[in-house]
């Protein structure tokens, strides 16, 4: 089943159970300065959940745009490593606001994933918080569901919150076992394994609480749900797909960035890591730069730099010497035109912002690693594990490496950096600029009144 075809389903399969369908918010989250990026299908609607907003409907369905690096929920160290992990990805949800409640939610998903999608429930696993009573009883009572698949966990994975305030509440997972051949092969390995195997495919969050700026928790005016499933994840399941870069969202950019790079998947690990993440940070970059998001040197524009920074080493590692991802921008835009066709009309600016960038960067980075790798050698060489604070900043001052990536580097050949020696260098530094510009500034008032002085008359009333 085509990726597109999930989502109309999954869109029809609410709208039918009188859900309105909302369109996706922007990755620049509206009005919230709580957020970086938009990072679930439930931020759109969260004035709506905390009871300040009214809209003209108690439930709607989304496919939301979504964007998970920076922040509280940040996927980005992980791309490219896991067969699921993404920056940005697209999120298949549910809502009500104050109408139904757990068992509707749970029994709709469940139906809609048996039923709808035709997954096998042989497959299914399901966690539910340790304390919910409630939600584990209608797994087990009301859909059936083996008690012995049940798994009760903690806050870490069974409470979810968008960010530090706001509506949170206890949550119930829906895990698809791919099967031993994708997992670490671990005899605890389980829905709580970091590996392959199980995928994460559906939360369902039930909204109870609002999370005030000391942390405590009060009632929402009336629960809700939110649920979001990761459409790459259901695509990679339902096709069949031995990762999400192997399913139809992301197969042609993979393709495509092997026959312009004349390269094989499968050379080595560090190059098929490479073309994952290549893959994944190009869809990030069109889609942020589509919703108006810049590269630049802080808040959301700096995570967008890192992004495309990190593509373009990912790419001079694989062989590119000269810009190459503004040529498949245009590309992430064609295989998303069906549910987002404002990508067309941006396909040409967002090419021309990942050039510029490019350029900007391509030569930093061809001479900046190259110190990097002497760097990390000395210290390696000397059997240190931590690269010092005042060769961090040397190569950030002299050579514009990025902290970040320095640390990206080092932590491939297993090496940590030294982040505090780091700050104070560059805090000394600043001072340092801060007393020369003074010092500066006073000598030139000073010359100013020299050459003023002799022309002033003073007068005294
Ligand atoms: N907000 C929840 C999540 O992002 C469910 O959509 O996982």
């Amino acid at each position: 089943m085509k990726s597109d075809e999930i989502r109309a389903r999954f869109l029809e399969y609410f709208r039918k159970r009188d859900h309105k369908i909302v369109p996706s918010s922007s990755l620049i989250p509206h009005k919230d300065p709580t957020l970086l990026f938009t990072n679930a299908g439930m931020n759109q609607f969260k004035e709506v959940f905390l009871g300040k907003e009214k809209r003209p409907y108690t439930r709607a369905a989304s496919s939301q745009k979504c964007m998970r690096a920076g922040g509280k929920h940040n996927d980005l160290d992980n791309v490219g490593l896991t067969d699921k992990h993404h920056t940005f990805f697209e999120m298949l949800g549910n809502f009500s606001f104050g109408d139904y409640f757990k068992k509707e939610a749970i029994e709709m998903g469940w139906e809609l994933l048996i039923e709808g999608y035709g997954l096998p429930e042989d497959r299914m696993l399901v966690s539910v918080y340790q304390k919910d009573d409630e939600a584990y009883n209608i797994w087990s009572k009301d859909i059936g569901v083996d008690p012995s698949i049940i798994y009760r966990l903690g806050e870490k994975d069974n409470f979810w919150a968008m960010g530090d305030t706001g509506p949170c509440g206890p949550c119930s997972e829906i895990h698809y076992d791919r099967g031993k051949e994708f997992g670490c092969g671990r005899p605890d390995c389980s829905i709580e394994c970091d590996c392959d195997r199980f995928f994460e495919l559906w939360n369902l969050v039930f909204m109870q609480y609002k999370r005030d700026e000391k942390g405590e928790l009060s009632p929402l005016p009336s629960p809700c749900i939110d649920t979001g499933m990761g459409l790459e994840r259901l695509a990679t399941i339902l096709q069949g797909a031995k990762s999400n870069y192997e399913n139809d969202l992301f197969r042609p950019i993979v393709e495509r960035l092997l026959e312009l790079g004349n390269l094989e998947q499968g050379a080595s690990r560090k190059e098929d890591i490479a073309i994952r993440i290549i893959a994944d940070h190009l869809r990030a970059i069109t889609f942020a730069v589509s919703d108006g998001v810049m590269p630049s040197n802080e808040g959301r524009g700096y995570v967008l730099r890192r992004i495309i920074r990190r593509a373009i080493r990912q790419g001079q590692l694989l062989g590119f010497a000269e810009p190459f991802l503004y040529k498949l921008t245009g590309l992430v835009a064609h295989i998303m035109r069906n549910p987002f066709p404002e990508l067309m009309d941006s396909r040409d600016f967002v090419a021309r912002v990942c050039l510029a960038e490019e350029e900007r960067f391509h030569t930093t980075l061809t001479q900046g690693i190259k110190q990097v790798e002497e760097v990390l050698e000395k210290v390696e060489s000397s059997k240190g594990t931590i690269v010092p604070g005042g060769e961090l900043f040397r190569l950030y001052d002299t050579f514009g490496v990025p902290l970040d990536l320095v640390e990206e580097i080092a932590a491939e050949r297993g090496l940590t950096v030294d982040h505090k020696g780091f700050k104070q260098h560059l805090e000394g530094q600043r001072e340092k600029a801060r007393l020369a510009w003074l010092e500066g500034a006073e000598e030139d008032v000073k010359d100013v009144y020299r050459k003023l002085a002799p022309r002033i008359k003073t007068t005294f009333a």
